[in-house]
């Protein structure tokens, strides 16, 4: 079964051709970082504007790697939430659009669920279940994935999520936006013993944990330094605060496999591309003894060959779009957005 895949959630327009959910025939993503670049962020309105542009050529250009004709495709996928809500309609109505105009089934896929099933693409023989870690710029949890379309949550972030965090604090270090790979590289020079940062402790959840602590207090660190008329030592803040992360996060992961007895771990999400994380993860799995399963660069970050795996599994499960279908700034990962109102 060939899927085309469309993805729009955030600020890159991203189209795939996906057979079985486990091969990428094509993957075309198209990212709006240097519009968004000039103003430090992400601009919603300019996300949606730039989507409509874009998702026509995209769409084109992504069967036309595949060497198909758009009425070969046995299904359309795209994003449908979480995400920015504008950037989401762009996709989810020209899929769902597009999918009725051809006569075939449309197929809702959540983006995080898409970002565990960038595994599947990786990793073929992976199966669940397993234990997800995920870290993405608005997601922050540990998911233990029971089966291709069974979720559930066992911690997660009380406040900001890792790539937020990331996002802020190279802000406040002047390094510009996308924020997590410019720290992760200047880390690597890095004196990572030279600050310190808090840790985050959540009280009778030993798996939930925060960032807005450690984000606080490297802002603070900067400021102070500013005020003092000190400099700061770039480098190594960086380094401390990939170090803090990766502190945050692994040990909660740590926990969470022993309370399950999870065999397989996962890590999904922009942020699974870090490199301390990485090392790091690579290191607890050996240690205890779990296979682990991280896609490559290119799969971490968002595109549409992760989403048209996961739209494999959800059309197996039944779980296909009507023509009311909706997109939603907010889901759960365990909530069926084609259930959703
Ligand atoms: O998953 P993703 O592409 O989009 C969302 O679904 O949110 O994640 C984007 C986030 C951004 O916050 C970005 O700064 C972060 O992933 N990121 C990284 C790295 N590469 C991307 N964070 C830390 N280290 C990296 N190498
Ligand atoms: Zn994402």
């Amino acid at each position: 079964m060939r899927i085309l895949s469309i993805e729009s959630s955030c600020d890159e327009t991203a189209a795939a051709v996906i057979e079985d959910g486990r091969k990428i025939l094509s993957s075309v993503v198209d990212t709006q970082i240097e519009t968004h670049a000039l103003y430090g962020g992400v601009v919603p309105e300019i996300a949606s504007r730039r989507h409509m542009e874009a998702v026509v050529r995209v769409t084109e250009r992504a069967l036309a790697d595949a060497g198909m004709e758009k009425q070969e495709v046995d299904a359309v996928a795209a994003t449908c939430a979480p995400g920015l809500i504008g950037a989401l309609l762009v996709g989810a109505n020209f899929g769902k659009a597009l999918a009725m105009s051809l006569g075939k089934p449309f197929v809702p896929v959540h983006h995080i669920r898409g970002h565990i099933a960038a595994a599947y693409l990786a990793c073929p023989d992976l199966k669940p279940p397993f234990l997800t870690l995920i870290a993405s710029g608005g997601h922050s949890q540990i998911v233990l994935v029971r089966d291709y379309t069974e979720f559930e949550i066992l911690g997660g972030t009380r406040d900001d999520a890792a790539g937020e965090a990331f996002d802020k604090v190279a802000r406040v270090l002047g390094v510009g936006y996308p924020g997590g790979p410019k720290i992760d590289k200047l880390a690597q020079t890095g004196d990572a013993a030279k600050y310190k940062l808090p840790d985050s402790h959540i009280k009778d959840a030993p798996l939930d944990f925060s960032f807005s602590g450690l984000k606080t207090a490297v802002i603070n660190l900067a400021h102070n330094a500013e005020q003092k008329g000190e400099a700061i030592d770039r480098e190594a803040l960086a380094a401390c605060f990939c170090h803090a992360v990766v502190k945050t996060l692994v040990p909660r992961l740590a926990l969470a496999i022993e309370q399950t007895g999870a065999k397989q771990v996962v890590c999904a999400g922009g942020v699974a591309a870090n490199s301390f994380l990485r090392a790091a993860l690579e290191d607890l799995a050996e240690r205890v003894g779990v296979a682990l399963y991280l896609p490559p660069l290119s799969l971490c970050g968002d595109n549409a060959a992760m989403i048209g795996s996961q739209a494999y599994f959800e059309f197996l499960a039944g779980n296909t779009g009507s023509a009311l279908q909706n997109a939603f700034a907010t889901a759960e990962i365990g909530e069926n957005i084609c259930e959703k109102r």
